[in-house]
């Protein structure tokens, strides 16, 4: 069956580019960037090339760049990394599980967190974060875009509030690279995190900016990879990966490949809301990722209906794939005003380079009957029109 594959925010498909330039380190360049014999000199050449272009990706140094083994990574080492045991760190309801876990730990070892909330478009309010500034704040964390809705955060406005305040400021801008340019320059951030297999790279690999001058401890202690900042051997295929796939994401900025995306998600939402009644779509008016779309569907479970769709050969997700599978209602939803059951209603799409015409078009036709017929077998579903006639 012919798949379209609309959970890229979950993660993406190695590009062909990608794969080409990785293996050469699998075989003849498969040497330890830390040897001084022509072997690992050359693939110490492999690692600098990466980082350049990840740098090039990130407005940044190539010194500034610290690999690591992906999003989930680059958060903790960035929080961790910054704070110590009686600071406060200010974040928001809508972060990822990586940086709400790693608070959890934070929080365990004496430090403290302030959680803002978001607005009914699921953004922060930059007010809220200055609000919540106390004398030992230490970091501000505030993601870019948020992974199930894709609504951009006002991330420069926040970095100059930490800036004026003098406080680190961190975001994961995961879900943005490569669909929106990324300066940490004009986000005036100290550290960024970024993950390769939501730009087109491999799993298990990433980076950490790491602006010159902002004190990090690492969380490993080993080797001196990384200029100390993430000891052990670097995973050089991985690393290449993410170089190349950073090179593709920054050229897809103005190649048009991010515009093609939001043209595809543009003619999936106008006939979802066209086709299938009772349908919103969440954080429809905050600026968004050109690739994600965060639809509610009323009276279905969402569970129910991406089970449905995947029948149908179409792959979506109720939310962020490491939540996956648990009945609880999204806290990013309900963090926008959404109730519990809205919430489990909810279903997102997110769009790849890869994907096409077609594949919008499949979801498309795909949609109308597995929502009715959900809605049908559902006991407690009345129709919008038919409870308005039975008023008359
Ligand atoms: C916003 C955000 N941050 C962090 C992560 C974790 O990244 P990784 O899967 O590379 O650990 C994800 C992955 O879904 C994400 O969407």
């Amino acid at each position: 069956m012919v798949i379209s594959y609309l959970d890229n925010n979950s993660t993406t498909p190695v590009l062909p580019e990608v794969l080409e330039a990785m293996l050469p380190c699998f075989s003849e360049s498969f040497g330890n960037p830390s040897s001084i014999h022509g072997c690992g000199r050359r693939a110490l050449a492999y690692l600098k090339h990466a980082r350049e272009q990840v740098a090039s990706l990130l407005d940044c140094l190539p010194t500034e760049v610290v690999f690591t083994s992906g999003g989930t990574e680059g958060d903790n080492l960035a929080l961790k990394g910054v704070m110590n045991p009686g600071d406060h760190i200010i974040i928001s309801a809508i972060e990822h599980s990586a940086i709400l876990n790693t608070c959890k730990w934070l929080e365990h070892i004496g430090c403290e967190v302030t959680k803002v909330g978001v607005n009914g478009n699921g953004q922060v309010e930059p007010e809220s974060v200055r609000r919540a500034l106390r004398k030992n704040t230490c970091l501000i964390s505030i993601m870019m875009a948020n992974n199930e809705t894709g609504v951009l955060q006002p991330v420069e406005e926040i970095g100059r509030i930490a800036s004026e305040a003098d406080v680190w400021f961190h975001t994961d801008a995961v879900q943005a690279a490569g669909k929106v340019p990324i300066s940490v320059h004009s986000i005036g951030c100290d550290l960024l995190t970024i993950s390769a297999h939501k730009i087109h790279g491999p799993q298990g690999v990433g980076a950490l900016f790491v602006r010159r001058g902002t004190p990090l401890h690492s969380q490993l202690h080993g080797g001196h990879q990384e200029r100390g900042r993430r000891p052990g051997t670097e995973n050089v295929p991985g690393i290449v990966g993410l170089g190349q796939a950073s090179e593709v994401a920054r050229e897809g900025l103005s190649d048009g490949a991010a515009e093609r995306m939001g043209m595809l998600r543009d003619r999936l939402e106008a006939a979802i809301l066209r086709l299938v009644p009772e349908t919103r779509i969440n954080g429809k008016d905050a600026p968004r990722v050109p690739n994600t779309s965060n639809i509610l569907f009323e009276h279905v479970g969402g569970d129910a209906l991406v089970l449905a769709l995947d029948e149908l050969g179409v792959a979506a997700s109720r939310g962020a794939a490491c939540t996956a599978g648990e009945a609880d209602p999204s806290s990013v939803l309900m963090a926008m005003g959404l109730t519990g059951e809205q919430s489990r209603s909810s279903l997102r799409f997110s769009i790849g380079k890869q994907n096409t015409v077609e594949d919008i078009d499949r979801a498309i036709s795909a949609l109308p009957d597995a929502v009715r017929r959900l809605r049908e077998a559902s006991p407690f579903y009345r129709p919008a029109a038919s409870m308005a006639k039975g008023r008359e």
